[in-house]
């Protein structure tokens, strides 16, 4: 009997791939290979985390190329950060064309060399990426994601910790729809411990009016919270949020912990969408995608959902028009 490793191929040696690649080896999920068109980045950026393993003490091997083919052959899951980042005053949706491009040459390298992989995709426009990337592969659904709720949903977290001054550790927060300025943070189900945060800020606040817009501020930072990073950083937008976020449903899948992460997945007619990639909570198991969770949505949150599926269906439009799919 033999045990194998799983193997973890991270598309993209810049700064969220760099951050992965990391994290992935200090918690020792897998052997980790890095692809980067520029030659000797990935190598470069590999050998630098191995010389860490002695100190951290971490037993995995890396292994950075520029070929395709290296890194992909024998994948267990691939996760793709190719494309570009947004620059300040750019939003998401700028990036669709280039990245597009990018995103239908990996998918092609994927779907030859990784037939059998599970993908997280990172790349914006999140959710069109997704799309394109399930398109050209042809992988089940199950297969095939995208990391953007974990990070939304943990910006909204750590904003309501830092509110009610409580350990970031007892927040569940949960943020749906796109990975866009539209994006959906559940207010009523958000909780510290169990306790509802709106019981909590009207306790703080004696009042139910300042509760609320303490609220509104918070779910407004959290729409804009990748802007934000952006234009303090100026050179390019966030990387360990965003790595941190896909090592979570990295882990889940590996490990069959079947955690209840918000993805973006792909629905068929869950949520009444059918036929579109969005961010909704999921089961994330051995077998991918395991399970779409629904929940009820008050009024108002149905609206944003709504609004929300129609601005990812926008830009899914667009790339019909630009014939990528
Ligand atoms: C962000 C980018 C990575 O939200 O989408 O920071």
């Amino acid at each position: 009997m033999s045990f194998c490793k799983p193997k973890i191929a991270i598309i993209g040696g810049g700064n969220i791939g760099g951050v992965l690649a990391q994290l992935a080896a200090s918690r020792e999920l897998g052997d980790i290979a890095v692809l980067d068109i520029v030659e000797d980045l990935a190598k470069g950026k590999c050998l630098d985390i191995a010389e860490a393993a002695a100190a951290e003490g971490f037993d995995v091997k890396l292994t950075g190329d520029h070929k395709p083919e290296t890194i992909l052959k024998d994948a267990d899951i691939v996760i793709v950060t190719a494309g570009i980042a947004r620059k300040p005053g750019m939003s998401r949706d700028d990036l669709l064309s280039i990245n597009s491009k990018i995103i239908k040459e990996v998918a092609e390298n994927i779907k030859k060399y990784a037939p059998k992989s599970y993908i997280i995709v990172i790349s914006n426009p999140l959710d069109a990426m997704v799309t394109l990337m399930k398109s050209v592969t042809g992988f089940p659904a199950n297969r095939v994601m995208g990391q953007a709720g974990v990070l939304d949903s943990s910006r909204f977290a750590s904003f309501i910790a830092w509110e009610l001054e409580v350990s970031v550790k007892d927040i569940n927060a949960l943020v749906l729809g796109g990975h866009g300025d539209t994006m959906v943070p559940l207010i009523k189900y958000a909780n510290v411990a169990g306790i509802p945060v709106m019981e909590m800020l009207e306790r703080k606040y004696k009042s139910k009016e300042k509760a609320v817009q303490v609220m509104d501020d918070i779910v407004k930072r959290t729409a804009d919270a990748g802007g934000e990073v952006v234009r303090l950083l100026k050179t390019g937008s966030a990387f360990y949020s965003p790595a941190a976020s896909a090592i979570a449903m990295v882990e889940s899948i590996l490990k069959d912990q079947k955690r209840i992460l918000p993805t973006c997945a792909f629905l068929d007619g869950e949520y009444g969408v059918k036929g579109l990639y969005v961010g909704v909570p999921a089961i994330l198991g051995a077998n991918g995608v395991e399970k779409v969770v629904e929940l009820t949505l008050s009024d108002e949150e149905q609206k944003m959902f709504d609004h929300s599926i129609n601005a990812v269906k926008e830009l899914i439009d667009v790339l019909k028009e630009l014939k990528f799919l």
